[in-house]
């Protein structure tokens, strides 16, 4: 009897090379999840997912540098999504202290406290200057009148609401708003601060409202509008471990260390690090991080 040959189709060498990358993306996709449950084996696994991949594509399609952002793609399922959320919930949120703070509102003045003698270690003869400085992702301006505005003699601000800045510059900063020469509306992943005019830029509660690829872009065009010995200082809620999701404020809460590696990668040196003390056992810890 005879017994039928099934025709296989022999696959081409291209679809092979197809196949195996996507086994492979598809392999390491999984394995993020489970790397931002188990972080002490996270930045080991990071590391290798990244330069394995990196070279494998790189022998694969010739594409000499791959930059993956796993954490935050995994989480955030759309880049759009994630921002369009942060835009609604800010577009409610009032133009108050309270509304800057949340559930919070008492702790801003230790906020403020820790703030000020932060920056005074970066500040001064042989360190940044006082000529201007950068408050980004500002809201009403709570920082820039309780930290920067004191120190710096010029200020400029930005923020993506403009309720916010409108609320700063007419009442909440007073007579100080004579001195904020620009009020910048944008939102920092579409923001180009200009060429070497700080001395400081202040980031607080804003990194988590980025993706790492858009913070770490961002930063790279921060660290271009730094005058000689200007810092850079994120202020910003991290995780006790991997990365988590906030869907209601659309914000990302990222450990230190993946932090540091965004840092790492836009190019800046970490100068200096310090978590803010005086914050109820609650709430997420909250750490400075200066960098150059
Ligand atoms: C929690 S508030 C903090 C305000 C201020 N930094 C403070 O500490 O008082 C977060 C601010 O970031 C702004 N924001 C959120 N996402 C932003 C984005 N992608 N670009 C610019 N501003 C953004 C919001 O409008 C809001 O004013």
């Amino acid at each position: 009897m005879d017994v039928p040959i099934e025709e296989v189709e022999c696959p081409s060498p291209q679809n092979l090379e197809k196949a195996a990358h996507q086994a492979f993306s598809d392999r390491w996709k999984k394995t993020d999840d489970t790397m931002c449950r188990h972080s002490m084996s996270f930045h080991l696994l990071h590391s290798l997912r990244n330069e394995f991949f990196a070279s494998y594509v790189y022998l694969l399609e010739k594409i000499p540098l791959v930059k993956l952002f796993p954490v935050t793609c995994e989480f955030i399922k759309g880049e759009k999504q994630f921002y369009y959320r942060s835009q609604k919930f800010y577009e409610d949120v009032p133009a108050s202290e309270e509304g800057m703070m949340g559930d919070f509102v008492e702790i801003s003045h230790v906020d403020l406290e820790g703030s000020r003698e932060f920056l005074n270690r970066f500040v001064g003869p042989g360190k940044a200057g006082t000529q201007c400085a950068l408050d980004c992702g500002c809201g009403i301006g709570r920082v820039s009148k309780g930290v920067l505005l004191p120190v710096f003699e010029k200020m400029e601000m930005a923020d993506m609401m403009e309720h916010f800045l409108l609320h700063a510059h007419e009442e909440y900063l007073g007579d100080d708003a004579d001195r904020i020469e620009t009020y910048y509306c944008y939102s920092l992943q579409e923001f180009t601060p200009p060429a070497k005019k700080y001395d400081c830029i202040w980031i607080q509660w804003v990194a988590c409202h980025l993706t790492d690829k858009d913070l770490m872009n961002f930063l790279m065009r921060c660290k271009k509008s730094l005058r000689p010995d200007g810092v850079i200082i994120i202020k910003d809620n991290m995780a006790r471990q991997g990365c988590k999701l906030d869907p209601i404020d659309s914000s990302i809460i990222r450990h230190l260390d993946i932090m540091r590696g965004i840092i790492f990668k836009a190019g800046l040196e970490v100068i200096g690090v310090e978590k803010q003390e005086g914050f109820p056992e609650i709430m997420v810890p909250v750490w400075m991080v200066a960098m150059k």
